[in-house]
C-alpha cells in the first residue's frame, strides 16, 4: 500500500527507550500497578491539565469505571447514535439503558438539541465522544444545561488526545474524560485507557473499581463491584514514551490536514467535515462527505486497487441505532446519523505521512471521481 489509511510510528529511540523500561519492570518483579503506570498517569494528567489521572486496561473500561464511579448503574444514560459501540456497551456493562441521540453535521457529534429532547426523569448521564478528534463548539452549551438539570455530563474522549476547544484541552468539561490507547489511536500503549478528571472521589473511586474493587492494593476486602481493569506495566512503558511524541504527532497530522484543506475543495468535489479545525482537531481522522449518489465502496476499492491508497473504515459506517445488538434500545429516528454515516470517507492520516503523500491521495481521488 503506498499510502495506508492508518499507521503506527515508533521510531529507533522510542523502540528503545521502551525496551529498556520494560527491561528494567523484568527485571523488578513489578508488572503491573507500578513505577511506569504511575509516570503515565502523571504525565497524562498533566498533559492534560488536570488534577488527576487513572490508568486502565482499555477505553471501554474507563467508560464503564466512570460510569459506576458516578454511581450510574441503573437508569438511562444519553449516548450519540453515531459512535463505536464500546461507548454504548460501557453503559449497558455498568447496568443503566442507553439512549441515543442524533449527530450534528458539521461536528460529527451528538447534536445538543436533540439531546435535550431525550431527557426524561431517568436520564442520569450524558456521554459525548469527540469524533475523528473535533471537539464540538456545542459541547459548552451542553456542559451547562447538564449541569442546570443535575445530569452528569462523561466525555469519551478516545479520539481527542491532545485536542482542543477555544485553547481549552478536551478533557475542560465533564466530570471525567476517558481515552484508548488502542493502536490505531492517535497514540498508543498497545492496549490500555487511561480517566482523566479533577475530582478527587471519582479518581479514588476509579482506583479502587480498576483493581477488583479492592478497597487497597494488598488487601482481600472487596467494597465495589469493579474487576481486572488494571493497566500493565509492559503496556505503560509504551504509552509513556508515545506520550513523548504526541505533539509531533498532532503537527503531522494537522500538516496532512492542511493539504487536504487546500486541495479538495479545489480538486474533487468532496466536502470537509466544516468542524474540523486546523488549531483545534487532532486530526485522528479526516473526515469528508461524498456528494449524493456516489458509490462509497466502489470508490475505496478504485483507490485501494488502482493508487494504492487505504480509505478503510468510517467514522462510523453503522450508526448504533443500525447495530442489532442495540435494538432493544432503538427510540425514534436517526435522520442526520444515516446520512452522515452513508456519505462520509475518511481521507489516510498518520504521523508517518509526508505532504506529497497527501497531495497524492487527493490526486488519486480527482482521478477516481472523474474516471479518469
Ligand atoms: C469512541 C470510542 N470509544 C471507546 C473506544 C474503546 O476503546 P478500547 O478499544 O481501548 O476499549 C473506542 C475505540 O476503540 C472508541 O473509538
Amino acid at each position: 500500500m503506498r499510502v495506508p489509511a492508518a499507521s503506527i510510528v515508533f521510531n529507533d529511540d522510542d523502540i528503545a527507550e521502551a525496551l529498556s523500561l520494560i527491561e528494567s519492570s523484568l527485571r523488578s518483579g513489578q508488572l503491573t500497578l507500578g513505577k511506569h503506570g504511575q509516570a503515565f498517569e502523571e504525565s497524562f494528567a498533566q498533559r492534560c491539565g488536570r488534577a488527576h489521572a487513572v490508568a486502565v486496561s482499555s477505553g471501554t473500561s474507563a467508560i464503564e469505571i466512570v460510569l459506576r464511579a458516578c454511581g450510574i448503574e441503573s437508569g438511562e444514560v444519553i449516548v450519540p447514535d453515531n459512535t463505536f459501540f464500546a461507548t454504548a456497551a460501557a453503559v449497558v456493562h455498568a447496568g443503566a439503558r442507553p439512549v441515543f441521540a442524533d449527530t450534528d453535521r458539521d461536528t460529527l457529534a451528538v447534536d445538543v438539541d436533540d439531546v435535550l429532547s431525550r431527557i426524561t426523569p431517568q436520564t442520569k448521564a450524558v456521554v459525548v465522544v469527540h469524533i475523528g478528534g473535533i471537539v464540538s463548539p456545542e459541547l459548552p452549551r451542553l456542559a451547562t444545561e447538564c449541569a442546570a438539570r443535575g445530569i452528569q455530563l462523561i466525555c469519551d474522549a478516545a479520539h481527542a488526545h491532545g485536542a482542543t476547544l477555544d485553547g481549552k484541552d478536551a478533557s475542560n468539561w465533564g466530570i471525567a474524560s476517558t481515552y484508548s490507547f488502542y493502536p490505531t489511536k492517535v497514540m498508543t500503549s498497545g492496549e490500555g485507557g487511561m480517566i482523566v478528571t479533577d475530582d478527587e472521589r471519582i479518581a479514588d473511586e476509579a482506583r479502587v473499581y480498576r483493581d477488583q474493587g479492592k478497597a487497597g492494593f494488598t488487601s482481600n476486602f472487596h467494597t465495589r463491584l469493579g474487576a481486572n481493569w488494571r493497566l500493565s506495566e509492559v503496556h505503560a512503558a509504551i504509552g509513556l514514551v508515545q506520550l513523548k511524541r504526541l505533539n509531533e504527532f498532532i503537527e503531522r497530522r494537522r500538516q496532512i490536514a492542511a493539504v487536504y484543506d487546500d486541495l479538495l475543495p479545489r480538486e474533487t468535489n468532496l466536502t470537509a467535515v466544516p468542524c474540523q479545525r486546523l488549531d483545534s482537531s487532532n486530526f485522528y481522522k479526516y473526515v469528508a462527505y461524498l456528494p449524493a449518489g456516489v458509490d462509497r465502496a466502489a470508490l475505496k476499492a478504485t483507490m485501494r486497487e488502482r493508487f494504492e491508497v487505504g480509505m478503510s473504515g468510517e467514522v462510523y459506517e453503522f450508526p448504533l441505532h443500525a447495530q442489532p445488538v442495540f435494538e432493544p434500545f432503538v427510540s425514534g429516528s436517526y435522520p442526520v446519523s444515516d446520512d452522515v454515516c452513508a456519505r462520509q470517507v475518511c481521507l489516510p492520516v498518520s504521523a508517518r505521512m509526508t505532504t506529497d503523500d497527501a497531495r497524492y491521495v487527493v490526486e488519486s481521488l480527482a482521478r477516481t471521481i472523474s474516471g479518469g
